[in-house]
């Protein structure tokens, strides 16, 4: 991407003051209304079967106050979605047969399921065990006694002994790894975890997802590092259906099922293409961002807003420590996707993955990577209820407030230092000239964190500006703002 190597220029005269115009000015379009936001998110699985007993990582991903790690106070992110993965794995033997597991699979990756043989589809029976995965469960109860408010269960791949090689990593040759006749029994064993969930554990699964990035052929037993399915197109609307009718028999009708997790825009575009006899019963399109600066994020929106369907970036990662990529593919969401909610995979992993390094396999915890502090600029700003607005500029992302009549406004600055400018005149009720702007600030690639500067940014007239260093992100709270 160009603007990585942009040479930094810093012109002069941005040094003099004072400034009566911003360089460059963003008009925020108060008409541009693209969905109530839903929340920020994280995946649990891996960070949470190894820390999911830790009350402190509970409180930094989901509350909004300050906790101590490591001796440094981190502001709370503020999450409040959760995603729960139903495990594949368990080490019992059946009838001489049990487990195949990867040479290469990671023992972090390796997710304890609760059907542990086909004797019995009751869950009353020793057929299920109830008490394995105590500790990715353990965090979903703590982060439900906190802020998180949604929660979606999804599953890399039906239990071990559903699967053609019993190996939950993937097929020998990629392909399809489900069993024929144990379609049934994979929405039977996603559907029985909603409604075991729903009565022992207090949790009720808005969602639940049988897919993850399904199309994707590189779930191979040979080299799986994890739990993976490759399920063709094809065969994804018996899944659906199948699942829809579990739900349903259940009484479990108020749980949508979401598909398909593609790895990629384009892939999510093509698959929800395929999926079209089975469209009714699909009541929210997920999609993953590992395209990251490259796809076709506004064809799927197109696709969703036409079907009435919500759309989220259920799963983005990558090892930017720094959030440069992190803010770059976000507002690239932000203004393409129009996603109602975002979702980070790990916020736990090692090398530059997570928003805290960590070692998910060793079981130690570092420190906050700055990549943590610039979603903090998002999540703990951009709150559940929103209106997202469309922010004018694919540096800018908007959010409207109708209970405190705030805008928040989140920007970054990829060229050289500049003052960027917000004209609010098209909003029907404007902020008060002189009022105070509250900002936050993180400099991207310099390790500075999260800091709030509370009153240095004045309304004027019915705009305000504010001077961005080269990959400066600012957040903006503007007061007294009515649609
Ligand atoms: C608005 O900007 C003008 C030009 O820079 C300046 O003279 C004036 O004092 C500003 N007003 C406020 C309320 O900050
Ligand atoms: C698994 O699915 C098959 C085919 O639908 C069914 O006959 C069998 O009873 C199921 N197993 C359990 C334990 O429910
Ligand atoms: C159930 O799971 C728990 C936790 O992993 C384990 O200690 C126990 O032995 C399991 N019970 C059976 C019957 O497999």
């Amino acid at each position: 991407m160009a603007r990585f190597t942009i040479v930094l220029i810093l012109a002069a005269h941005l040094s003099c003051t004072p400034l009566t115009a911003a360089d460059t000015s963003i008009t925020i379009n108060p008409a541009s209304k693209y969905g109530t936001w839903e929340g920020w998110g994280t995946s649990l699985a891996w960070w949470a079967k190894k820390f999911g007993t830790r009350d402190d990582l509970a409180d930094i991903f989901f509350t909004t106050k300050s906790t101590q790690l490591s001796g440094k106070s981190l502001p709370g992110l503020g999450l409040t979605i959760i995603r729960y993965n139903a495990g594949a794995v368990s080490t019992n033997t059946v009838d001489g047969t049990s487990i195949a597991i990867s040479s290469t699979m990671k023992a972090s990756r390796e997710m304890e399921g609760f059907w542990i043989d086909w004797m019995s589809g009751d869950p009353a029976s020793s057929s299920w065990n109830w008490s394995v995965d105590a500790n990715q469960r353990a965090m979903m109860t703590k982060a439900k006694s906190r802020d998180a408010t949604k929660f979606e269960l999804f599953s890399n791949s039906p239990m071990w002994w559903m699967l053609k090689n019993k190996n939950p990593a993937g097929a020998n040759d990629g392909g399809n790894n489900l069993q024929s006749w144990n379609v049934d029994n994979h929405t039977a064993y996603l559907a029985t975890i909603a409604e075991y969930s729903q009565k022992n554990w207090g949790i009720t699964f808005e969602s639940i997802e049988p897919f993850n990035e399904p199309a994707a052929n590189w779930w191979k037993a040979s080299t799986g590092t994890q739990e993976g399915c490759h399920f063709e197109v094809s065969s994804q609307p018996e899944i659906i259906t199948s699942l829809r009718n579990e739900l349903d028999s259940r009484g479990l009708s108020f749980t949508i099922i979401a598909a398909s997790d593609e790895n990629t825009y384009d892939q999510a575009v093509t698959t929800y293409k395929g999926l079209s006899s089975v469209n009714s019963k699909i009541g929210r399109i997920n999609v993953h961002g590992y395209q990251y600066g490259n796809g076709a994020r506004d064809t799927l929106y197109g696709l969703a807003s036409k079907a009435g369907q919500k759309l989220w970036n259920s799963e983005y990662g990558e090892s930017d420590s720094t959030g440069e990529q992190l803010v770059s593919n976000l507002i690239l969401d932000f203004r393409w996707l129009h996603p109602t909610a975002w979702i980070y995979w790990q916020v736990l992993d090692g090398g530059g993955w997570g928003v805290i390094d960590a070692d998910n396999d060793a079981g130690t915890v570092g420190a906050a990577n700055q990549k943590y502090f610039v979603l903090a600029q998002f999540t703990r700003h951009i709150r559940p209820g929103m209106t997202i607005l469309d922010g004018g500029s694919d540096n800018v992302v908007a959010a409207y407030d109708a209970t405190n009549k705030r805008l928040v406004v989140v920007a970054v600055n990829w060229g050289n230092a500049q003052y960027l400018g917000f004209d609010l005149s098209k909003f029907s009720g404007k902020p008060e000239n002189g009022n105070t702007v509250r900002r936050w600030q993180t400099m991207i690639g310099s390790g500075e964190q999260y800091v709030a500067k509370a009153a240095d940014t004045k309304i004027n007239g019915t705009s305000f500006w504010s001077y961005f260093d080269n990959n400066l992100i600012q957040t903006f709270e503007v007061d007294g703002v009515t649609l």
